[in-house]
C-alpha cells in the first residue's frame, strides 16, 4: 500500500542525482564508484560539460600509474597524487589506450593549496567536509574535482533547495511497484547518499544550507551511523556504507543565517573556508585558463589578448575591494564580484566579439557585458560602475588606450 511517503517519493527534485540513482533496481542501486556515472559523457563528447573524472580521465590514470604512496581504503589516489591532481604537477609519463604517452598534470584549483590539503585530510578521516565560502569562490568546482581524483565518480550529487526532503537524501520508493508487490529492497528507489555508502564512494551535497534544519538532520545519523535503516522492509535492515564514503557538502557564506546547521551537523563537519582569491596574479591566471577552457567546449575561434582579459580582472578586484590600486575609494557594488562572474563575463564578450564583430574581443566588448555583471538586481550598483568609470578609468584613460576604449563603452552602456 502507498503510504504518504511513498506518494511524495517519486518526485527527484531537487535532486541532481546521478542516472544510476535515477532507477530504481537494487543491481543499479550498486553501481558507482567504480565507473564514471554520467551516461553518454565518456564516449563522443556529445555532451556539453563532461564530469572531471571523465575530462581528466588521462591525467588521473597518469597519476595511478606513477603512483609511489599508499592510497585509503577505496581511494582511487594517494591523498598526494590526489593533491597534485588539483593544484598541478609536472608531467608524467604514462601508457594511455596502450601508448606511451607524457600527460600533464594541470592546476584545477588556483589559491592556497594548504586549503586543498586540508581539505583531503578530513575526506580520510571520519569527519564530513564543508566547503565555505562567498559564491564563485570555486567551492563546487573543489568538490568535483576532489570526487573525481578520489573515488572516479563526481556524479553522486544532492543539490540542496527549500524542497529538499528527506527522501531525496536517504531512499524513496517505485510506488506503482510497491502498490503491486509491496515493499521490497528491489522497489527502493536509492538517494545519492545510499549509492555513495554502498559503494565507498564520495557524495556531494551541494548548498546544504539551503534545506531546511529537519531534512539536514537526515545526514546526521548517516554520518553518525553510517548506514541508512529501511523500517518499511519487514526485518527493518539497514544499508551499511562501504569504505571510502564520505561526504562534500559546500555552503555559501551570504546564506548564513538562512537555515544554518544544527549543532549535530556542524559537529560531524570539518569546515575549510574557501577564500576569495587574494593575489592578483593567481586571479588572472584563472580567469585565463578558464576562459580558453570555455572557449574550447563552445568552439569559439575568437581572439582574447590577456591584456583584455587582465583588464577585466581589475575591474572586478578594484570594484569588489572598493579600492583601486592608486588609493581611491570606490563605492562597491551589491553583487558578488567573483573571479567566476569575471570569466562569464569574460566568455559573453568572447561570444559577442564572435558573432556580432570580428571575433577579436576588445575592451569595448567587456565593458557591454560588465553592467549586466555588476547591475544585477540594484539598479543602484549603476552608480558604482559609473563611478568608477569617472574617477579611475579616465584618467589611467588618459595613459593607456585600452583603458580609454573601455571608459568610453562604458559611458555609451550606461546611458543606455
Ligand atoms: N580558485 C579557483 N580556481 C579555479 N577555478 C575557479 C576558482 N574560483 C572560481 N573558479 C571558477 O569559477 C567557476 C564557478 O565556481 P563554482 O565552483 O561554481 O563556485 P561556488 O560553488 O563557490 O559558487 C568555476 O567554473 C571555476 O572554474
Ligand atoms: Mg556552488
Amino acid at each position: 500500500m502507498a503510504t504518504k511517503k511513498t506518494s511524495k517519493s517519486t518526485k527527484k527534485s531537487g535532486t541532481k542525482a546521478s542516472p544510476d540513482a535515477e532507477v530504481g533496481t537494487e543491481q543499479e542501486a550498486g553501481a558507482g564508484a567504480s565507473e564514471p556515472a554520467s551516461e553518454g559523457a565518456s564516449s563522443d563528447g556529445e555532451v556539453l560539460r563532461q564530469p572531471a573524472e571523465v575530462a581528466h580521465a588521462d591525467q588521473l590514470e597518469a597519476l595511478r600509474q606513477n603512483e609511489s604512496d599508499t592510497a585509503p581504503a577505496s581511494w582511487w589516489l594517494s591523498p598526494r597524487s590526489v593533491l597534485t591532481y588539483i593544484v598541478g604537477g609536472k608531467t608524467l609519463t604514462a601508457t594511455i589506450r596502450g601508448k606511451q604517452t607524457e600527460v600533464e598534470i594541470t592546476r584545477k584549483f588556483f589559491g592556497d593549496d594548504t586549503v586543498v590539503e586540508r581539505a583531503i585530510v578530513t575526506l580520510a578521516s571520519e569527519r564530513a567536509l564543508l566547503l565555505v565560502g562567498e559564491p564563485g569562490t570555486g567551492k563546487s568546482w573543489l568538490s568535483e574535482h576532489l570526487a573525481a581524483a578520489i573515488c572516479g565518480n563526481s556524479c553522486l550529487t544532492i543539490q540542496g533547495t527549500a524542497g529538499t526532503t528527506e527522501e531525496h537524501i536517504k531512499y524513496s520508493w517505485n510506488v506503482a511497484r510497491v502498490i503491486a508487490e509491496g515493499y521490497t529492497l528491489a522497489n527502493l528507489v536509492p538517494s545519492p547518499t545510499m549509492n555513495a555508502m554502498r559503494s565507498g564512494a564520495l557524495l556531494r551535497f551541494e548548498e546544504i544550507t539551503r534545506c531546511v534544519p529537519d531534512v539536514q538532520d537526515a545526514l546526521v545519523s548517516v554520518l553518525s551511523d553510517k548506514a541508512i535503516a529501511v523500517p518499511e522492509l519487514p526485518s527493518s535492515p539497514l544499508i551499511w556504507a562501504k569504505p571510502g564514503f564520505n561526504v562534500i557538502a559546500t555552503a555559501n557564506s551570504r546564506d548564513q543565517g538562512v537555515n544554518e546547521l544544527s549543532a549535530a551537523l556542524k559537529r560531524r563537519f570539518n569546515y575549510v573556508h574557501i577564500p576569495i582569491i587574494g593575489d592578483q596574479r593567481t586571479e588572472q591566471s584563472v580567469v585565463r585558463q578558464r576562459t580558453s577552457e570555455l572557449m574550447q567546449r563552445y568552439g569559439l575561434q575568437a581572439k582574447v589578448a590577456p591584456p583584455v582579459l587582465d583588464l577585466l580582472t581589475t575591474v572586478f578586484r578594484e570594484l569588489r575591494q572598493g579600492k583601486s590600486k592608486e588609493g581611491i575609494g570606490l563605492k562597491q557594488p551589491g553583487t558578488t564580484m567573483s573571479t567566476a562572474e569575471a570569466i562569464g563575463c569574460a566568455l559573453d564578450a568572447a561570444l559577442h566579439a564572435r558573432y556580432f564583430g570580428d571575433g577579436t574581443v576588445r575592451p569595448a566588448d567587456i565593458a557591454r557585458n560588465l553592467t549586466g555583471s555588476v547591475v544585477k538586481e540594484d539598479l543602484g550598483d549603476l552608480a558604482s560602475l559609473r563611478e568608477y568609470a569617472t574617477l579611475v578609468g579616465k584618467k589611467r584613460g588618459a595613459k593607456d588606450p585600452v583603458w580609454k576604449e573601455l571608459c568610453d563603452a562604458l559611458e555609451v552602456a550606461l546611458r543606455q
